[in-house]
């Protein structure tokens, strides 16, 4: 299956005029093509700036990254990026939105349509098109941000916190839309969050990154029956043992042990 990601030796060093941070220190991983992949890692760790070279956004300092097994040389269609604020123009309507990914594409007016119509459809936004951002929720926002971002087909989806300005009820709805389009459409998620319950619940994989600067410190594989209701899993052996280790070990970066007094 195509959106293989294998993330080599990666650094990443900002250079704010002689001012220099190591945000991301030799880190190596290999995502699978159709992997749900969770990071998650103390604040300031390094999630944003890894997600956003794997996106072309960034230049590295150093190493590599390769999506089928083709050198990662700035953004395109093959991944697409979810933000947490939205990111949405506040000037286009539900519809203009998320045509907006498909106008490099070369499609006539009406295919554009057509096609930002099936995934307005998917993501429960029918009837809203000719709205605009500032009419919709947050929950519906953030629909419309992944509408448009599906709707250029992009094999790796790359998701930053995109669920943390939401409230509970909405974000375990946008979870389990997200568990469901995954299932149906076969792409690879990057899925950046603090949250660990949501880290465990939506993955096959969490990768826990170290304190600054961030590098991989561990993998763990989840394995749950995704054909049960979400209160059956949240309540399941396989998940609580598995959110313990990835607590255990989040909490180890963000609360070091204290120094022992001389
Ligand atoms: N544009 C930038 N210039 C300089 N330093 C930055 C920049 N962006 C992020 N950093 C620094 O890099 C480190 C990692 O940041 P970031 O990737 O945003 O972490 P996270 O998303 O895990 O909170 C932090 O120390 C942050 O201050
Ligand atoms: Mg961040």
């Amino acid at each position: 299956m195509d959106g293989n990601v294998t993330i080599s030796n990666l650094q990443k060093v900002y250079d704010d005029g002689g001012e220099r941070t190591t945000a991301v220190e030799d880190l190596s991983f290999d995502i699978d093509g159709g992997e749900f992949v969770s990071i998650v890692g103390p604040s300031g760790c390094g999630k944003s700036t890894l997600l956003y070279l794997v996106a072309g956004f960034l230049d590295e300092t150093s190493g590599t990254i390769e999506v089928d097994g083709t050198l990662v040389d700035g953004p395109g269609t093959d991944r697409g990026v979810v933000f947490q604020d939205y990111a949405l123009f506040p000037w286009r309507t539900v519809m203009e939105n998320v045509t907006y990914g498909l106008e490099e594409q070369e499609m006539d007016e009406e295919e554009r349509r057509s096609t930002a119509q099936k995934y307005i459809d998917m993501m429960d936004l029918t009837g809203f098109e000719d709205n605009y951002p500032k009419e919709l929720s947050g929950g519906m926002k953030q629909r419309v941000g992944l509408a448009r971002t599906l709707a250029y087909d992009p094999k790796i989806l790359l998701m930053d916190e995109p669920f943390g300005a939401l409230d509970q009820p909405l974000r375990e709805d946008l979870q389990d839309q997200l568990i469901d389009i995954w299932g149906d459409l076969e792409k690879t998620v990057i899925f950046v969050t603090h949250d660990v319950e949501e880290a465990v619940y939506l993955s096959d994989t969490v990768m826990v990154m170290t304190r600054h600067p961030g590098t991989k410190k561990n993998v763990t594989e989840v394995d749950l029956d995704r054909s049960q209701t979400r209160a059956d899993i949240i309540t399941s052996d396989e998940f609580n043992e598995t959110k313990n280790v990835v607590w255990k070990s989040l909490r180890e970066e963000t609360q070091p042990e204290v120094q022992p007094q001389p």
